[in-house]
């Protein structure tokens, strides 16, 4: 039998794929889809202490070649919409672990929505978004390393729960060596790498206009084309985190042979994003069953067996 099970900080799921954050997870309806679905555990929105409208419409645009471009400006329910129905979820399916994000705009409102997490009854995972791009005059704090360890310096000093981060993608080998230097000083759960790379733009030439209208253009990219860049900040990750930090590899993802390659560079669990907008929760079957064939083909019986096993010439 082939398993596509996965564990991340002594929990188990029965498939090592989900959705990422933002992507069909909005609302209620769309987490009870992901619930009855084939992914091993669903992410929620990305919270903020209120309920937010985000950014004016269009804020997505499709793009050739398994694309997409958002400026989507956090809408969200609140944290206590998001919270309410995880808790409620945990007293139905107590063996199931999922995963509860929040991205506040400032520190304060990050610091208090775990405050609140703290003291509820909820005992899931947490993913911290250090990597939001697209709240107009926000930065991500993923990008400012000083601001990163204020960050968990702050919320480790009560925060006892599991507890992970969403980062944006890097794209220098000295970054990761300063990221991974912040993260390993902290008891975090796992990371979550890469959120869409941020502040692209994409042009029409047809109508010479830019296709989304927040930030004047300007979004995050999501789809095939970041894959080799998810690939290697996984990668990068994985060789410099310590290895009780998991690693949640998000980007690019649209078959099973992707998140094969995901789980190579290290990832212990794949978030799919941009593709699973397009099919909805029936690529969670597809790619588990893409995902089996290509363990079959070369006798894998479970993920751990080639986890983190990628090869280079020094090999
Ligand atoms: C949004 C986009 C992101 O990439 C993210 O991490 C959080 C929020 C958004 O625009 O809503």
């Amino acid at each position: 039998m082939t398993s596509l099970a996965t564990s991340i900080g002594g929990r188990t799921f029965d498939n090592c794929m989900m959705n990422a954050a933002g992507i069909r997870c909005q609302n209620k309806k769309d987490l009870d889809a992901l619930v009855a679905s084939r992914a091993g555990a669903y992410v929620t929105k990305s919270a903020t202490p209120q309920k937010r409208a985000g950014n004016p419409s269009p804020r997505m645009h499709t793009l050739p070649n398994k694309g997409s471009i958002n400026s989507m400006g956090l809408p969200n329910n609140g944290l206590d919409y998001y919270l309410d129905y995880v808790v409620d979820d945990q007293h139905k399916r107590p063996d199931a672990t999922n995963f509860l994000s929040v991205a506040g705009t400032s520190l304060e409102d990050n610091l208090a929505m775990l405050h609140q997490i703290q003291e509820s009854e909820y005992h899931g995972f947490v993913e911290l978004n250090l990597s939001c791009p697209n709240v107009p005059g926000k930065p991500q704090v993923g990008y400012d390393f000083d601001r990163v360890n204020e960050v968990l310096d702050e919320v480790f000093k009560f925060y006892t729960k599991p507890l992970g981060v969403k980062l944006p993608p890097y794209f220098d080998l000295v970054h990761f060596d300063q990221i991974a230097a912040i993260l390993n000083q902290y008891p975090l759960t796992f990371v979550n790498s890469i959120n869409s790379i941020g502040n692209a733009l994409v042009v029409d030439p047809q109508t010479e206009r830019v296709v989304i209208r927040p930030k004047g253009g300007f979004g995050g990219i999501g789809g095939a084309s970041v894959k080799p860049t998810a690939l290697a900040n996984v990668r990068g990750l994985a060789l410099r985190l310590k290895p009780e930090i998991a690693i949640v590899g998000t980007g690019g993802i649209t078959t099973g042979v992707d998140v094969f390659e995901h789980i190579l560079c290290g990832a212990s669990m794949v978030q799919i994003g941009t593709q699973f907008g397009y099919e909805g929760t029936a690529i969670f079957d597809r790619l588990a069953e893409e995902l089996k064939a290509i363990m079959n083909q070369k006798g894998y019986t479970n993920i751990t067996e080639f986890r983190g096993k990628l090869k280079t010439f020094d090999d």
